[in-house]
């Protein structure tokens, strides 16, 4: 109960929004700045209404006393032109301001969400949908921008400046001039009454354009796939539904925005007909100077012209408040794997690669364990092919090596320092994986390789290609190197992908390399060409093979059976055609063709 309660405070919605101020901190000057500028022009503009009815005021009472009054209207008609060049000028300031504020806002969360999508990545994607993340969290940081760009300024403003206009309209006419205050309290009050509810209506808003991020986006990485399976009709459907949800989301935050607005229309009328009536009856009484009237009645609007700007911002503060909550999810989400102190990170780079797995546990969640107890030495410059059926935790194995994971339990040991007392970052810059499915990116062919190595020669670039067994494909066409590759390589083979991969991968040359299937979608001429040549370029490195087609595994000069969450066998491949069981049922090989294999591989 008293947490519901917590919840419904409007205090609840401010809180995520102040929390992502942190995140600006190094904007904070340029925010003061802004605010400051609006305050300052905000003023002005009210003086430089009172000052204006006030020189109107005193020029048509002027009366007995020309000196007196002529004086007066002097100094208002000199007050009056400051205030307009002021107002002016600070307009000007202000709105340079917000705008520099703007653009530095939405760089800083763009690239703090981006950051922290890197860093709760792949891991992260479990939880969430890559594209729900992607996509909606860039998309709650436009909503942020113009939040914290265009609006926190006008909020600050919306309590310093009815407060000094109501202290100018005491000072002239007395206690009555607190009415205005009254009003505009009332005003900012009413968004505060729907607050739990827009606080609902936020999140589902957020919610639902996230859920429809993601389908759209998910509709454009897989569109060939619907296509191929007949599926445009249902994702058009799903999309339809989605956005029929959102828009029952949106209606519902307008419709409560919109009665916010007629009470406060309202309260406006009411508070003005007050004033008019108190005041006019006080000018009937006497009480007040009748040129004073029109000077009250310009203040009275002033006060709520800060008011009305608070309200609007309060109005979607719901939204604002949710988008700011998943910005801020994204940003803190914590670190799959702890990156070690600073001084902890200073291991050389480029050692030999040598490995161990010392009684490496793992598992996605606590209750399905993948691997239990993996003990394994690689030696320095070895290559080993794992094997094991389909799910027994192979690519596993290759995402613990370049610590998209830690163990659960255990160490795996690269030249004798355990993986966790570096940085991912320095881990990656000695392990490379080439995956299942190989990233590329839009750009070129030269483009994509240079990723891998910067300053690398176009001759380079051609030796690489062709150790890949992509040389001659990428000379017969005709843009050669700058031939454009599609988005995620889009436009190539699933074997030129591959191959290309491979080839960033020999320009990367890394202490170790794990080669998840690389070769899987090759046709058996390509595998052995690309076999031969891993077999040269890796022979003094580390390399670590995960396969399934016999030909690459029994290339390997040894082979590692992953089962069962453990080490099941280690041997040549001859070897363990005889001595394992497990082995020979997954190559799928009969004793007797086991002994006939062994013979002709080891001729
Ligand atoms: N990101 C993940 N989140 C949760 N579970 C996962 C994740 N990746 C893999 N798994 C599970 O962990 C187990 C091991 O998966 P892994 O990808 O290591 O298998 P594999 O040996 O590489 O299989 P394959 O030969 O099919 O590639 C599987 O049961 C799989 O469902
Ligand atoms: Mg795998």
């Amino acid at each position: 109960m008293k947490r519901v309660l917590l919840n419904s405070t409007p205090v609840r919605l401010l809180g995520p929004i102040i929390q992502l101020l942190s995140v600006l901190e190094s904007q904070r000057m340029l925010l003061l700045r802004s605010t400051l500028s609006m305050t300052a022009y905000q003023l002005f503009a009210a003086a430089t209404g009172a000052l204006s009815v006030g020189l109107a005021a005193a020029v048509t009472t002027q009366s007995t006393d020309v000196d007196l009054g002529s004086g007066i209207v002097a100094v208002l008609a000199i007050g009056l032109v400051i205030a307009v060049i002021a107002n002016g000028l600070f307009t000007w300031v202000e709105s340079w301001l917000s705008h520099v504020l703007a653009y530095r806002v939405i760089e800083t969360l763009r690239l703090k969400v981006h950051d922290a999508i890197e860093r709760i990545t792949p891991a992260g994607m479990k939880r969430r949908r890559a594209g729900e993340v992607a996509g909606s969290a860039m998309a709650d940081v436009e909503a942020l921008e113009w939040f914290y760009a265009h609006t926190l300024g006008s909020a600050a403003n919306s309590v310093v400046g009815p407060l000094v206009v109501t202290a100018t309209l005491v000072a002239l006419v007395g206690p009555t001039g607190f009415i205005a205050l009254g009003g505009a309290f009332a005003l900012v009050s009413i968004p505060w009454l729907f607050a739990s509810l827009q606080a609902r209506q936020g999140r589902a808003v957020r919610g639902e354009l996230g859920r429809l991020t993601a389908i759209s986006f998910e509709g454009a990485e897989s569109l060939r796939e619907i296509l191929a399976l007949g599926l445009s009709a249902r994702h058009l459907d799903e999309v339809r539904t989605a956005t029929r949800r959102l828009q029952r989301r949106k209606r519902s935050f307008a419709l409560r925005s919109g009665l916010e607005t007629a009470l406060a229309d309202v309260v406006v009328a009411v508070t003005t007909i007050t004033t008019l009536v108190v005041q006019a009856d006080r000018v009937a009484s006497g009480a007040l100077d009748a040129s004073l009237f029109p000077v009250v009645l310009v203040l009275t609007a002033a006060t709520f012209a800060p008011a009305v700007a608070i309200f609007a911002v309060a109005q979607k503060l719901g939204d604002v408040s949710a988008a700011a909550e998943r910005a801020l999810d994204v940003i803190h989400a914590p670190s799959v794997v702890a990156d070690p102190t600073a001084t902890a990170t200073r291991t050389p780079r480029g050692g030999p690669g040598a490995l161990t797995f010392t009684d490496v546990h793992f598992g996605y969640s606590a209750t399905e364990p993948v691997l239990t107890g993996v003990n394994l030495q690689i030696g320095a410059g070895e290559t080993v092919a794992i094997v094991g059926a389909s799910g027994s935790g192979k690519s596993t194995i290759g995402s613990l090596l370049v610590r998209f994971w830690d163990p659960t339990q255990g160490d795996i040991l690269l030249d004798g320092v355990p993986l966790r007392a570096r940085t991912s970052e320095h881990v990656r810059d000695d392990v490379l994986i080439v995956g299942q499915h190989p990233y590329l990116f839009r750009g070129s062919v030269r483009s994509n390789l240079l990723l891998a190595k910067p300053d690398a020669p176009d001759q380079e670039l051609w030796t690489a290609l062709d150790d890949a067994a992509l040389g001659s494909t990428i000379r017969s066409w005709s843009e050669g190197l700058d031939h454009t590759i599609g988005e995620a390589g889009a436009t190539l083979s699933g074997g030129q992908r591959q191959r290309l991969a491979l080839a960033q991968a020999f320009l990367r040359d890394p202490a170790v390399l794990v080669l998840d299937e690389t070769s899987a979608h090759l046709d058996a001429v390509s595998e052995a060409e690309v076999g031969n040549t891993i077999t040269r370029l890796r022979a003094s490195k580390t390399t670590i093979i995960i396969a399934h087609r016999i030909a690459t595994i029994a290339r390997a000069p040894r082979v590692v059976l992953l089962s069962g969450g453990t080490i099941a066998a280690d041997g040549t491949h001859t070897e363990l055609l005889v001595t394992s069981e497990d082995y020979r049922s997954l190559l799928g090989q009969s004793p007797a063709a086991a002994t006939d294999h062994s013979t002709t591989s080891s001729s």
